[in-house]
């Protein structure tokens, strides 16, 4: 019977066939060990020249790294193997040959390794990560699910910017028309949420990013949930309630997958409510005092970011920065009109902003007014401003970059090993 080897607990001592690859092999004179894999995980299988016979012993002399094979055998427990069980091999046939693999178990440099990511993403490591990319995917959805939020999926080609025009990608195609590739679905959920109450996408996003950082993509997926009637307030509990069922649902499903990253489980642990809302202001005071040369009214860069992140050993929120460095669709305060509403969720350990998000500017008058702040054309957003037009509410939500959440809760340098197929400013292939 053809199994798994996720399954393989359940069927000790029974015979079972393994269609996989050959990850690893070793071998004594008078025994082969092949360390399998099938996807689902790794298995040793235990060859001995008694078990198959000359002739098939001396083909698996051969066998070489990431030969696509069969193998039949027997199950059987084992303490000391990491999951536990080994198979005892009484057969096994070849499916496609390999020959020297280009990824071996020595070290290559990263470039190397990116060159050939379809091959890289077989190994042990990689396939942890997505794995608990997966995880947090599902996790976000099934968050949003329970919750009675509707998905909604935002165009791709959109005719304006949401983010900044610095950092749009022009598309060449439509008649009379500008077009560019999403930036975020969020002025689409915007009208989504009035028709719906609550609502969210998840989908891919462009950045023409022009910065070579660990924390930049320019094609990287967002999950964004948009509600009417809410405040910056219920935003940042949302945020805060998003990340920690995230983490929790990784720590109870992936526990593998983060000890083959060798990641320290406890700093997850940690990730309980409440976290941290420091404003803006506050930040920059802590910045100063640790010698960072941030003024009031400038924005976080990086190693701000870091900085911040690192005095917590939970994600904190800052709220309520100068309008002048965010975007247009922001609300300002009514107290101190030159902040905006909004909140960026900087992750533990480091890793800087995960989130961003606030309340909406949902007045008619002063959304005009910002568009032409912004020299965005307004032709462009009349569907936008028909949202203030017509029964307008307080309304808010976020955007969580998917690749963030899962560097950090991975604990990897750089958010090109979280994305199957990453996309950078000098990265096209493969
Ligand atoms: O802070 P951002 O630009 O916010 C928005 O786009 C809002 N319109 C979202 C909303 O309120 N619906 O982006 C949101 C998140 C960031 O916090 C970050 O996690 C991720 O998207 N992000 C990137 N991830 C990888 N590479 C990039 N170039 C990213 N730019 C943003
Ligand atoms: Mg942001």
């Amino acid at each position: 019977m053809r199994v798994y080897i996720e399954d393989i607990g359940r069927h000790e001592g029974q015979p079972v066939t393994i269609k996989g690859w050959l990850h690893n092999r070793r071998s004594s004179g008078k025994i082969h060990f092949l360390i399998l894999r099938d996807g689902t995980g790794f298995l040793q299988g235990v060859m001995s020249k008694a078990a198959v016979g000359d002739e098939l012993f001396h083909l698996a002399d051969h066998l070489s790294q990431e030969t696509s094979i069969i193998v039949d055998g027997t199950v059987r427990a084992d303490t000391r193997a990491p999951s536990g069980y080994e198979l005892d091999v009484t057969s096994f046939s070849v499916v496609g040959e390999s020959r020297d693999f280009p990824i071996t178990p020595k070290e290559h440099g990263v470039d190397y390794l990116l060159d050939r990511r379809h091959l890289w993403l077989r190994s042990e490591r990689q396939q942890a990560i997505l794995r608990i990319r997966h995880e947090i995917i599902d996790a976000v959805r099934d968050f949003f699910n329970s919750r009675g939020f509707i998905l909604t999926d935002p165009p791709i080609f959109t005719p304006a910017a949401c983010e900044g025009t610095t950092t749009l990608f022009p598309v060449e195609y439509f008649e009379d028309q500008k077009a560019y590739l999403t930036q975020s679905g969020q002025l689409y959920l915007e009208a989504t949420a009035m028709a719906l109450g609550r609502v969210y996408s998840f989908g891919p996003t462009f950045r023409a990013e022009k910065s070579k950082t660990r924390r930049h993509l320019t094609e990287f997926w967002m999950v964004e949930p948009e509600m009417a009637y809410a405040s910056l307030d219920d935003v940042m509990d949302l945020a805060e309630d998003l990340i920690v069922s995230m983490v929790a649902r990784v720590l109870e499903k992936r526990r593998h997958e983060l000890s083959v990253l060798e990641r320290d489980i406890t700093k997850l642990e940690a990730i309980q409510k409440p976290f941290p809302r420091i404003s803006y202001d506050d930040a920059v005071t802590r910045l100063k005092s640790k010698g960072h040369a941030i003024e009031w009214g400038g924005d976080f860069g990086g190693p701000d970011e870091t900085t911040l992140s690192e005095a917590f050993d939970r994600p904190v929120m800052i709220h309520h920065y100068p309008s002048a460095v965010k975007a247009f669709y922001m609300k300002p305060d009514p107290d101190r009109p030159e902040l905006a509403m909004g909140v960026d969720v900087l992750a533990p350990e480091g890793y800087g902003e995960i989130i961003g998000g606030g309340e909406r500017l949902a007045d008619l008058e002063l959304m005009l007014q910002r568009i032409k702040e912004h020299d965005l054309p307004q032709e462009a957003f009349e569907w936008y401003l028909d949202l203030r037009r017509y029964g307008t509410v307080p309304h808010g939500g976020f955007g969580m970059g998917i690749e963030r959440a899962v560097a950090w809760i991975c604990k990897l340098e750089h958010v090109r090993e979280t994305i199957p197929f990453p996309r950078m400013m000098y990265r096209m292939y493969p």
